[in-house]
């Protein structure tokens, strides 16, 4: 039985993302590995002829997709619609609410993605989840007042951490602000969450990503592809 590794895994879902590429479209350029093979085939496809406008997600997307030549739009210029968004995830239930914000971009996708007439989750198989939580949530705070915002955090019952760069300097974000990254367990509410974690003052934007999704691709270890369009 073929077995893909994870990366293979990440490639087969990216692939079939490029399946909804249209000419003359807007498309959302996520952030991470997974992301990045779809950027990497948009490229060829632009290479080749496809006509396409980027939206990137992130300072790191940007300066790739410009290094493979993949015309971008300023920031999201004044788009109010992006036709088409594809962006990995961190974890993915079977509501296909999201976990994201591992690489950090959580509030650029999260405006990009509110942006998209389709948003398109490209994943390897581990991504799948039955309840969000395991991975640690991603929490976009104000550096103002960061350690107070960290504490309300922890009210809410999560273990909290400051992400660093390195020992001494906290990890900044493409906009400045901080990241607390949030264990909370087992989610039993992820949408009631949200709505908590966002309301708290300090607090930029959440990684769930609740009720966004319109298809999740899942590259399968057995070489499947298999489809989850949302309900
Ligand atoms: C970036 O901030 C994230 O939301 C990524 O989309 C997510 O972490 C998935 O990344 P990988 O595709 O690298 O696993």
């Amino acid at each position: 039985m073929t077995k893909l590794s994870v990366e293979q895994q990440k490639f087969l879902a990216a692939a079939a993302a490029l399946t909804f590429v249209e000419n003359k479209m807007i498309v959302g350029l996520g952030t991470g590995s997974t992301a990045e093979f779809a950027i990497r085939l948009l490229s060829e496809e632009v290479k080749a002829g496809l006509k396409i406008t980027g939206v990137p997600t992130s300072v790191a997307t940007a300066k790739l997709a410009r290094r493979l030549k993949i015309p971008l739009a300023d920031d999201l210029g004044t788009f109010k619609k992006i036709d088409l968004t594809i962006d990995g995830a961190d974890e993915v239930d079977p509501q296909l609410n999201l976990i994201k914000g591992g690489g950090g971009a959580l509030a650029r996708e999260k405006i990009v993605a509110s942006r998209s007439d389709r948003f398109v989750i490209v994943v390897d198989e581990k991504k799948l989840v039955t309840q969000l939580g395991k991975f640690p949530l991603p929490v976009e705070v104000l550096p103002f007042g960061w350690r107070s915002t960290l504490e309300i955090l922890r009210d809410l019952g999560a273990r909290v951490k400051l992400r660093q760069k390195d020992a001494r300097t906290p990890y900044r974000t493409d906009n400045g602000n901080y990241i607390v990254d949030c264990v909370f367990g087992k989610m039993t509410n992820p949408p009631v969450l949200a709505q908590q974690i966002k309301s708290i003052a300090g607090v930029v934007e959440v990684g769930l990503f609740i009720s966004r999704v319109d298809l999740v691709l899942v590259g399968r270890r057995d070489g499947r592809i298999e489809e989850k369009w949302a309900a």
